[in-house]
C-alpha cells in the first residue's frame, strides 16, 4: 500500500496540518498516516505550541505543560477571561450552590426535559438585555453560530459572509446553500454592492448577512447601523456574532451592538459566553418566537445535544450579575487600560499590532517560520502566548492572538513587552545560524 505524499518536512519551512487534508488515496485511514509524524516533528523541535494543558489554575500568571512535558510558565495571554471573572469568588460561589443544589448535569437535550430553571432564567435575562428578543441558549457558542444559521438558510437561499467570519458560520454556510459570496472584512459597502445583485437575479430569496461585533482574529469591528439598514434595503437578515465583545466592551458591556445604538435593532444576534462569561455555551436572539421554537426543533447542534448544564447555567447568570454591575464596568475599564498599555509598549518597539483596541491584540511576526520560532523563544522566556497559523489565517499572516485580562498587573503587561522584544532578538540570533 502506498502511503499518501506528506507535506515536506521540517516543520520551520511552512508545512501546515490542513496540508494533510489534500493528501489522496481511497484508503481513508492512510491519508492520516503521517499526520502524527508531522506533529512530533514539530514537538521535537520546539515548534509546536498548541495542545498545551494547563496545570495551575487560570489567570494572568500561569503554569501549562505540552505533549512532550516541557513546563512554561509566566505571564498568560493565551486565556479567554475577559474580565478575569473564572475565579471570581460570587462566580465560583454560585457554581458550587448549583452543583449542590442540582446535581452537575442536563441529562438531556433541551427538548425532552434537558431544561433547567438557572437555564430558563438565563434566556429571560438575556432577552431582557437585549431589549425582549426571544433568547435561545446552546451548549456552545459554536453551535449556535451554527445551528442558527443551518435552521434560517435554506439550499436556494444566498449567504453573504465576511471573509474573516468564524468557523462556525463558515462551516454552517457551506452546508447550508452553494450560494456563498464572501465580502472583504467590515465592509458595508461590499455588502451593498453584492446584495443588489442577488435581489435583482433572485427576487424571492432568502438572503443572509454574517459580520461580527468584533473580529475574533483581526481586532476589527463594522458599522452595524449601515449594515441593518442596508440588509432592510434589500430585504435581506443580519447575523451578528458577538461573542467577543458581549460582556467585555461597551456601556454595561453591551458591546458593540450597544455602543453603536444598535440593541433590539439588529435581526439576529448571536454569541458565546466561553470569553467573558466564565462557561461554555451559546446563545442566539431574535424578535420571532417562532424561530425560538424552530431552533429548538431543527438546529441540530441543539436539538441532538444535551443542554447547557444547570452548572454553567448558573454560573453564567452570576457572570452576568459583574457584567453589569458597576464592578463590571470598573474591570472593564481596568482591562482596557491593559489593552492600550500592551498595544502602546509593543508599537512603541516597533511590532505591528493589528485592529481596533480590545481584549485581542493581533501581533504580526513575520514569516510562518519565524512566527513558530518565535513562539517557541516566548513560551521559554516565560510568556504563555497562541500563535494563530493557518489555516485560521491566511499562511503569510502568521501571528500571536494575545489576550489581555483585567486582572492582568501593569508590569505583567510590561514583561509580555519585554519578552516579545527577547523573542524577536533570539530569532535574528537563530537565522545567522544554518537551519538543523
Ligand atoms: C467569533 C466566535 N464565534 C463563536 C465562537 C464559538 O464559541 P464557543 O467557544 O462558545 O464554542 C468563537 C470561539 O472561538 C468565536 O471566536
Amino acid at each position: 500500500m502506498q502511503l499518501p505524499d506528506a507535506p515536506q518536512l521540517p516543520p520551520e519551512l511552512g508545512a501546515v496540518s490542513a496540508d494533510f487534508l489534500e493528501t489522496e488515496g481511497p484508503d481513508l485511514l492512510a491519508r492520516w498516516g503521517r499526520h502524527q509524524e508531522f506533529w512530533d516533528q514539530r514537538l521535537a523541535a520546539g515548534l509546536d505550541p498548541y495542545f498545551r494543558t494547563t496545570t495551575t489554575r487560570l489567570g494572568p500568571e500561569a503554569e501549562a505543560i505540552d505533549r512532550a512535558e516541557e513546563r512554561f510558565s509566566g505571564v498568560n495571554f493565551s486565556s479567554q477571561d475577559y474580565l478575569s471573572l473564572s475565579n471570581h469568588p460570587l462566580v465560583c460561589a454560585a457554581a458550587v450552590s448549583a452543583v449542590t443544589h442540582w446535581g452537575v448535569h442536563s441529562a438531556g437535550s433541551i427538548v425532552l426535559q434537558g431544561g433547567s430553571l438557572p437555564l430558563r432564567a438565563l434566556e429571560d435575562r438575556l432577552a431582557d438585555l437585549f431589549c425582549g428578543r426571544e433568547a435561545t441558549v446552546f451548549p456552545t457558542g459554536w453551535a449556535a453560530g451554527y445551528g442558527a444559521i443551518r435552521c434560517l438558510v435554506r439550499e436556494d437561499d444566498h449567504i453573504v459572509l465576511d471573509i474573516l467570519s468564524h468557523a462556525c458560520l463558515q462551516e454552517a454556510a457551506a452546508n447550508a446553500t452553494r450560494h456563498i459570496h464572501r465580502v472583504p472584512n467590515c465592509s458595508h459597502e461590499a455588502v451593498r454592492r453584492r446584495l443588489q445583485t442577488i435581489r435583482a437575479a433572485h427576487p424571492r430569496a432568502g438572503i443572509l448577512v454574517v459580520t461580527e461585533g468584533l473580529f475574533s482574529m483581526d481586532s476589527t469591528v463594522p458599522q452595524l447601523r449601515s449594515m441593518q439598514e442596508v440588509c432592510r434595503t434589500f430585504g435581506a437578515t443580519l447575523m451578528v456574532d458577538v461573542a467577543h465583545d458581549f460582556g467585555a466592551l461597551g456601556d454595561g458591556g453591551m458591546g458593540f451592538v450597544g455602543d453603536q445604538g444598535m440593541l433590539g435593532e439588529i435581526d439576529v444576534v448571536m454569541g458565546s459566553f466561553s470569553k467573558t462569561f466564565a462557561s461554555n455555551g451559546g446563545f442566539v436572539l431574535s424578535r420571532v418566537p417562532g424561530l425560538k421554537q424552530a431552533l429548538r426543533v431543527f438546529a441540530g447542534p441543539l436539538t441532538f445535544s444535551n443542554a447547557l448544564s444547570p452548572v454553567q447555567a448558573a454560573t453564567v447568570l452570576a457572570a452576568l450579575d459583574i457584567v453589569r454591575s458597576p464592578e463590571g464596568a470598573q474591570r472593564r475599564r481596568r482591562l482596557m487600560a491593559n489593552v492600550l498599555r500592551l498595544r502602546e509598549g509593543l508599537t512603541a518597539r516597533a511590532f505591528s499590532v493589528r485592529g481596533q483596541p480590545s481584549a485581542i491584540v493581533p501581533v504580526e511576526l513575520g514569516s510562518l517560520a519565524e512566527a513558530r520560532r518565535m513562539t517557541r523563544a516566548a513560551l521559554r522566556l516565560g510568556a504563555l502566548v497562541n500563535l494563530v497559523e493557518h489555516p485560521a489565517v491566511s499562511r503569510s499572516t502568521a501571528r500571536w492572538r494575545l489576550q489581555v485580562m483585567a486582572d492582568h498587573e501593569p508590569a505583567q503587561i510590561d514583561r509580555m513587552v519585554e519578552i516579545a522584544v527577547a523573542a524577536r532578538e533570539q530569532v535574528a540570533e537563530e537565522h545567522l545560524l544554518p537551519l538543523a
